[in-house]
Parts: structure tokens; C-alpha cells; sequence
């Protein structure tokens, strides 16, 4: 009977019945919200983007500087405060904005020393990369004994912490970019650590809950 009242309730309150359906496509318009920008490795970085964004600088506790979209970082810090009071987990920022040149640099070096096949699993080519817009946002973990979870494969295997921290990122508007066996959709591995804001939590708990992609997201 109460369930009945509540349906009635809910559709007399809801004369649009698709507010009720949570697991509808929501409203996909990159005009309206330009954080939904798809940059991959068919997908270069438009030229005017710097025009078109606030890029603030911050620093992390260990007072490394990074460079961050404005309201990017804002729901990051409330995405930190939330794993720090309700799973105990301390995130900091690691790798965000880069310019083209950085990611140059970048590639060079583990080019150098990883070699190419690593470097394309796991690093964008110069101007493909969305770190160039400063919505992506690397992270890396200090444990309570101080310790840094921060290289590659310790992330990957660091799944407990992970789950965590994934749980709870849609909350803020950001999704994983890279899950795992989404590889030939994204071009690129499992990537934990790599954070995308996207400005609408509504729209990143959709793609987070189905397991989608940006990608699939935007184009299917
Ligand atoms: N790590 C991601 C794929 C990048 O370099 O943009
Ligand atoms: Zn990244």
C-alpha cells in the first residue's frame, strides 16, 4: 500500500516521466557543457582551448605545484575531504594540466626509457592528450604511514584503495577514463590513477555505473 501511495505519489509529482527513469541517456550537448570535450587519439585538442578555459594554479601537500581548471579543482578538494572522512584515504594531485611541450618532454623521456610500446599504451601523442585541457587529473595515494603509492604498477595493483576511491568519484562529476577492458575503445591500458572531470555528476554516474566510456558516452 505504501509502495502503491509512493508511485502515485511520484507520477502525480512527475507529470515528466522520464525524471523516474534514472538509467535514461542524459541530455548529451558538448555546446552546453564544454567540460564533455572528447581529446583522444583520433580527437586533437582544439586550437582556441586555452581561450576557453580558467586554468588555477594549486599545490599538493607535498608542495608540488599543478596547474587545474577552475571548477576541476573545486570538486576535486571535495572529492579528497569525502575519502579522507568516509574511507580514510588520502588522494593528492599528481600529473594535470600539460602543455604540449611538457607532453613532449614526456614522451621523450619514456620513449627513451620504457620504449615506444609502453609509451603508446599508456601516454597521449603531442596535442592528443586531455591533459592538455586541465580536466584530467592524475592522482597517487599516501598511506597512513606516510608512504606514497604513486608508480604505475602499484597503483594498478593497489585495488582495494582503488574501488574506494572510484566509488565515490561520480559524486563530483568525474569519471575513469580509462577502465579496464575498455582498451580498444579508449586506445590506451587500465588507468586507475587518471580522473576526468566532466562537470555533471548526473552525467558521470551514468558512464560510471554502466561502465561506459567517454567515448561511448558521446558517440553511441
Ligand atoms: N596518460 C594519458 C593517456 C595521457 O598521456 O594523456
Ligand atoms: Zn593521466
Amino acid at each position: 500500500m505504501k509502495k502503491l501511495f509512493s508511485l502515485f505519489l511520484c507520477l502525480f509529482l512527475c507529470p515528466c516521466l522520464s525524471c523516474a527513469h534514472t538509467e535514461d541517456k542524459p541530455v548529451t550537448n558538448v555546446n552546453e557543457n564544454p567540460y564533455l570535450i572528447l581529446v583522444n587519439k583520433q580527437n586533437k585538442l582544439p586550437d582556441d582551448w586555452l581561450n576557453r578555459v580558467d586554468l588555477i594554479s594549486t599545490r599538493n601537500i607535498i608542495d608540488e605545484e599543478n596547474i587545474v581548471e577552475s571548477h576541476a579543482l573545486i570538486a576535486f578538494n571535495g572529492l579528497r575531504t569525502c575519502l579522507l572522512y568516509e574511507e580514510e584515504v588520502q588522494i593528492e594531485l599528481d600529473s594535470t594540466y600539460r602543455s604540449v611541450e611538457q607532453q613532449q618532454e614526456i614522451w621523450d623521456y619514456w620513449g627513451s626509457t620504457y620504449g615506444l610500446e609502453y609509451c603508446e599504451k599508456y601516454l597521449s601523442p603531442v596535442g592528443y592528450s586531455e591533459h592538455h585541457t586541465g580536466l584530467a587529473l592524475d592522482i597517487f595515494i599516501i598511506t597512513k604511514d606516510n608512504v606514497e603509492i604513486r608508480d604505475n604498477d602499484e597503483m594498478i595493483a593497489d585495488t582495494t584503495d582503488f574501488a574506494k576511491i572510484h566509488s565515490h568519484i561520480a559524486d563530483y562529476g568525474f569519471i575513469l577514463r580509462y577502465p579496464e577492458g575498455k582498451e580498444d575503445v579508449t586506445g590506451y591500458d587500465y588507468e586507475p590513477w587518471h580522473l576526468r572531470y566532466i562537470g555533471n555528476p548526473e552525467i558521470a554516474h551514468y558512464i560510471m555505473d554502466n561502465n561506459f566510456t567517454l567515448e561511448e558516452y558521446l558517440l553511441q
